[in-house]
C-alpha cells in the first residue's frame, strides 16, 4: 500500500513538473477562436489598419448578425465571426482586394448582390475603405494597443521605448556619450544621476535626447511614470 502511494506522488510531482515546464514555452498570444495565425500586439500605428480592432468588431456588428453570418446561420456558408472563418470563407485574398470576394460584396452597386443587403444599410464608405486597407496590408490578424501609460513595467513598455528609440546609439558595445541603456543596471545608473529624466524631457544643462526630437508623448509619459515609481525592476 505504501508503495502503491509513494508511485502515485511521484507520478503526480512528475506530472506537475511536465506540465509546469510546458507552459513555459508557450508562445505569448492570445488565444483566438482556432485562428491559424499568431496574434501579435504592438503599439497602434495611425497607418495601419488592425483585424482585432478594427476589421471583426465591424464585421461582428455588420455580417455576423442571426440570420445572417454568424456561426448558427451561415448564409450562403459565409461565417464572418474570427480571423479564420472571415479569411476563407469571405475568401480574402490577402494583399488583393479586388479579388477578395469579402471586399467584393461590400462595395457592390447592384441591390440583388450587394452586402449586407437591403433592408439593411450598405456599409459607409469609411468602413469599406477600412476593409480594402486592412487586405491591401496583408490581411493580417493583427491587433495594436493604445499608449498604456498606466501600468508601466520596465520589462514591457519601458524596455520597448528604449528599444525602440534609444539603445542603437546606448547599447554595450557603442555606448554614446559614456551612456549605456539596453539592461536594467545601465538604465538604473542613468535614473540615479538624473541623465535619463534630463536628457528626455529637455532639461537645461542635459543634451537633450533623442538627438532626432523629442520622444512622443506616449513614450515620455511612460519613461516619466517609471521613473515616478521609483524606477523599479518589475
Ligand atoms: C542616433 C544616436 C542616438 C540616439 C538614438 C540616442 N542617443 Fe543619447 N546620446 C547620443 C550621443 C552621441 C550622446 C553624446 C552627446 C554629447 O555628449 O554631446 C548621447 C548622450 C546621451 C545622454 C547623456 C546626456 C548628458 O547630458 O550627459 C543620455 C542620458 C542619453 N543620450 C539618453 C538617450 C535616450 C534616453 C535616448 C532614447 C530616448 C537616446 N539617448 C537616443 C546618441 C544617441
Amino acid at each position: 500500500m505504501k508503495k502503491i502511494i509513494s508511485a502515485s506522488i511521484v507520478t503526480l510531482v512528475l506530472f506537475l513538473m511536465i506540465s509546469a515546464q510546458s507552459c513555459k514555452h508557450q508562445p505569448d498570444v492570445t488565444p483566438n477562436n482556432n485562428s491559424t495565425v499568431a496574434t501579435s500586439s504592438v503599439s497602434c500605428d495611425p497607418d495601419s489598419v488592425y483585424f482585432e480592432n478594427s476589421i471583426l468588431p465591424l464585421l461582428i456588428s455588420s455580417c455576423a448578425k442571426s440570420g445572417c453570418h454568424d456561426a448558427a446561420s451561415q448564409e450562403d456558408g459565409v461565417i464572418l465571426d474570427n480571423y479564420t472563418n472571415i479569411m476563407k470563407t469571405g475568401r480574402v485574398k490577402a494583399g488583393n482586394p479586388s479579388d477578395s470576394k469579402l471586399y467584393e460584396v461590400v462595395i457592390e452597386t447592384r441591390s440583388s448582390k450587394i452586402m449586407p443587403p437591403p433592408p439593411y444599410n450598405a456599409l459607409s464608405s469609411e468602413q469599406q475603405a477600412l476593409i480594402k486597407k486592412w487586405i491591401d496590408q496583408g490581411a493580417k490578424n493583427n491587433k495594436c494597443i493604445e499608449c498604456d501609460s498606466v501600468n508601466v513595467t520596465f520589462s514591457k513598455q519601458v524596455t520597448s521605448t528604449l528599444n525602440a528609440n534609444c539603445v542603437s546609439c546606448h547599447n554595450a558595445s557603442s555606448s554614446s556619450g559614456g551612456v549605456s541603456l539596453h539592461n536594467y543596471a545601465a538604465v538604473k545608473t542613468n535614473v540615479d544621476n538624473g541623465k535619463l529624466a534630463g536628457s528626455i524631457n529637455h532639461r537645461i544643462g542635459f543634451v537633450t535626447m533623442p538627438p532626432s526630437g523629442k520622444l512622443d508623448n506616449c513614450n515620455l509619459t511612460i519613461i516619466n511614470k517609471w521613473i515616478n515609481d521609483g524606477a523599479p525592476n518589475n
